[in-house]
């Protein structure tokens, strides 16, 4: 199958420039190492850490930058729950204790590194047990980009977390629903105002009167390739089946995976894995994202599908596991712009994680430049180029 109208991607440069395209080996050796994040001048001469994968890096997110520098200015000090943690930039602040909370595996691993003690949560969690007593402050910085049920998601566990006479510093992109998010806030909290803006970067202060948490919004529900798929907010493609993870699917439709041992690799809702998992394989399924893995978990289990789930960035928690096949739709967004670290490693933990004769599976944007690294594999074929998306597959060298 061919076709499809070509699709123009932006690709992010670095900081510094440059051609950013280093070789699978060398970035293997790299992906994984924790760095200084490069500062905006307003907040230099603090040291935060960041990785790849973590919004922001290499530098640190601007909405988080906006954050820390007005509640600098706000002489915010003593304990400071922080929502979305990411690197750790607020520890930075002086006089603040930092109780750090992320999803994302890359910006944990970050934050251990930084002696941060993080907690893996989501919206919707209760933090009681870790902290009986609530921060008097709290900071999100709401993630529009993953769509209006996660942004309600991150305002309604703000509010369920902040104590009556409380703040919450809120901040956000003014051109993902930053508006919509704090008036929504506002209703919830009884006040609140916007008061730092930075290009398109916007903070709000909100203080809690008292009254009731909003109502956390559903997950989605759907069916797609024989799987009942749930939908957590903010999951990629929660509400229906991405058009790449369907082209892949389609041209999977004669594989034979009975008996296999199979990794879906980013597994987003876990629709691939629990499609695996249906025709006989045994799947693990693995996501960087906590909320990710939470649907995966409940996609499965409303399928009564045997599988496990895993929480990691890449491969790194999956031990000495190896597979017969790797099926993935690969990210190729972190925050707001495209980079392609994350892709190109999930090629690298290809090449650890394959067995002899074992293949991976990979669908893509057509512009994406993924054969060079796949070669690094083995050759490469291309199996379907349709709508735009190609599916490439390889197989590891017995
Ligand atoms: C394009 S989505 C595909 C989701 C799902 N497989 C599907 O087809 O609908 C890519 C997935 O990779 C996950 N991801 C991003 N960075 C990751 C990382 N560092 N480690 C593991 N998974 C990651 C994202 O959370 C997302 O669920």
């Amino acid at each position: 199958m061919t076709g499809g109208k070509r699709q123009k991607i932006r690709f992010q440069r670095p900081a510094s420039g440059g051609d950013r395209t280093p070789s699978p080996q060398a970035e293997a050796g790299t992906y994984f190492d924790v760095r200084p994040a490069l500062l905006p001048g307003r907040l230099e001469g603090l040291h935060v850490l960041t990785k790849p994968g973590v919004r922001g890096c290499p530098e640190v997110d601007a909405a988080q930058a906006l954050l820390a520098t007005t509640m600098r200015k706000d002489r915010v000090r003593g304990d400071v729950l922080d929502l979305t943690a990411m690197g750790g930039l607020l520890a930075a602040l002086p006089g603040v204790t930092l109780r750090a909370v992320e999803g994302s595996a890359p910006a944990l691993s970050v934050l251990r590194a930084a002696g941060l003690d993080p907690l893996a949560a989501v919206p919707g969690d209760d933090l009681k047990e870790r902290w009986p007593e609530r921060a008097k402050t709290v900071a999100l910085v709401l993630a529009g980009d993953r769509g209006n049920a996660c942004a309600l998601a991150q305002v309604a566990w703000a509010h369920a977390c902040t104590p009556p006479g409380g703040t919450l510093y809120l901040a956000g992109d003014r051109d993902k629903g930053y508006d919509r998010y704090v008036r929504a806030a506002g209703k919830a909290f009884g006040t609140g105002e916007t008061i730092a803006r930075d290009e398109g970067m916007r903070v709000a202060r909100l203080v809690r009167r008292p009254g009731p948490t909003p109502a956390y919004p559903e997950p989605e529900r759907w069916e797609g390739f024989g799987v009942r798929v749930v939908g957590l907010p903010g999951v990629f493609s929660a509400g229906r089946p991405d058009k790449a993870t369907a082209i892949l699917l389609g041209a999977l439709e004669g594989l034979d995976l009975a008996g296999k041992r199979v990794l879906d690799l980013g597994c987003g809702t876990g629709l691939i894995g629990a499609w695996a998992a249906s025709r006989g394989a045994e799947v693990t399924l693995v996501d960087g994202d906590l909320q990710s893995v939470r649907s995966a978990a409940a996609t499965l289990s409303e399928n009564g599908l045997p599988g496990e789930v895993v929480h990691s960035d890449v491969d790194a928690e999956l031990g000495e596991r190896t597979f017969d096949a790797i099926l993935t739709n690969p990210p190729f967004h972190v925050g707001r712009g495209v980079v392609l670290d994350v892709a190109r490693e999930f090629i690298a933990a290809a090449r650890r994680r394959l067995r002899p004769g074992g293949t991976l599976y990979l669908v893509a944007n057509e512009p994406l430049p993924y054969e060079t690294p796949l070669r690094a594999v083995g050759e490469v074929r291309e199996l379907v180029r349709e709508g735009g998306f190609k599916v490439l597959t390889t197989t590891r060298a017995g």
